[in-house]
């Protein structure tokens, strides 16, 4: 069995953790990436973290031509971790046909190249946008899907009925499902972490940047929410914990042991957590303030969303390790590197 990786995406947030986590593991990792949202240095960053330098393309993986291309070139791959994608919330809404356009097209395409060129194995980056506003709390991988708020999230959603009807229809293919609640975080050498690009639009980078004072303040979007502090509630877990639950999803398509051919798995903390809570446990990390003030809720927000983690905790083996603080002060030595602080 090929120990080769496609990481599409390799280069962003997410994919740039897995790529380290992968190496670390023993993988031989081929990184794809047309570079739209994020910096070619990450390779060198990911050189100096593992001591190798990952083989990298640059095309887009919406453009068929390329992407098959490319398969008839690379020979021997074991499996692909697919991330690229557009994922701005709000560009979504205002662009949505490509939105539709990369997000969709490019799995296609990769699919279409899985059945031709025999890769059986595909784990995919889904979202727990998937399941809107849960009617109940915490939420399974069985609770029902709910029509997202974006086109973005729509394209998840898609993305995960496209992959389970091209596995039904193909049965030598298999492939996992992650649902990500919220990744926040950095590696803890500060070499690869979260780069937005313009005005973050996420909250931890907009908490960063706020104390290295790049923002006047933070807007904490409500505090009316049915919750505790009446600030709204996410699950956040730390981006290194969720790439190490991509090594044991692509392990358990190697070694053969999934249970069926399409499977889907939480990744969280199984933890509620709220802005507020955010900013103060921030404070708490770092001993820096940071300045906010309450404005009204951001459309489009849910309430609160945690995750049930048992399945993936007693079927992938795998737990979210790392503490909220020790998380948060991550991104925080991130952004100091990144400002040229430390
Ligand atoms: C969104 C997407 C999710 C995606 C994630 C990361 C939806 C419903 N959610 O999650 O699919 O994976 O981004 O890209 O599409 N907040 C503030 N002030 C800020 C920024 C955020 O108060 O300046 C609050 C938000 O209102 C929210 C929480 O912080 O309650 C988290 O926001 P954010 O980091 O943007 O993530 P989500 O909206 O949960």
């Amino acid at each position: 069995m090929s120990k080769k990786i496609l990481v599409t995406g390799g280069t962003g947030y997410i994919g740039s953790h897995t790529v380290v986590e992968l190496q670390d593991s023993g993988f031989d990792v081929v990184v794809v990436d047309n570079l739209s949202n994020s910096n070619i240095e990450v390779l060198d960053n990911i050189d100096k973290i593992t001591g190798i330098k990952p083989y990298f393309e640059n095309f887009d993986l919406a453009d068929r031509k390329k992407t098959h291309n490319f398969f008839e070139r690379t020979s021997d791959i074991g499996a692909i971790i697919h991330f690229a994608a557009s994922k701005a919330v709000g560009e979504s809404v205002e662009k949505p046909l490509l939105y539709y356009g990369n997000n969709l097209v490019s799995l296609i395409n990769l699919l279409e190249c899985q059945v031709q060129f025999q890769i059986p194995h595909m784990v995919f980056s889904s979202s727990c946008t998937v399941y809107g506003q849960p009617e109940k709390l915490p939420v399974t991988e069985e609770t029902p899907r709910k029509d997202a708020e974006s086109p973005y999230g729509n394209t998840k959603r898609v993305n995960e009925d496209i992959m389970r009807d091209t596995i039904a229809a193909h049965p030598q293919l298999r492939g996992i499902a992650l649902r990500y609640f919220n990744p926040v975080g950095a590696h803890a050498s500060a070499l690869i972490g979260e780069l937005p690009l313009g005005v973050p639009q996420n909250l931890v980078p907009f908490i960063t940047q706020t104390a290295a004072g790049l923002r006047d303040e933070l807007k904490v979007f409500g505090d009316d929410y049915n919750t505790p502090d009446g600030s709204a509630v996410r699950d956040y877990i730390n981006v290194v914990d969720l790439a190490k639950a991509h090594v044991v999803a692509i392990e358990r398509l190697l070694g053969g042991k999934n249970k069926e051919n399409f499977e889907i798995f939480n990744l969280g903390t199984g933890r509620g957590v709220s802005v507020l809570e955010m900013v103060k446990g921030f404070e708490k990390a770092t001993g820096v303030k940071v300045n906010y003030k309450i404005v009204g809720r951001r459309q489009g927000d849910i309430e609160k969303i945690w995750a049930d983690t048992s399945y993936a905790n007693s079927e992938l083996g795998w737990k979210a390790e790392k503490g909220l603080e020790e998380t948060l002060l991550s991104a925080w030595e991130w952004e100091k590197r990144v400002r040229g602080k430390m």
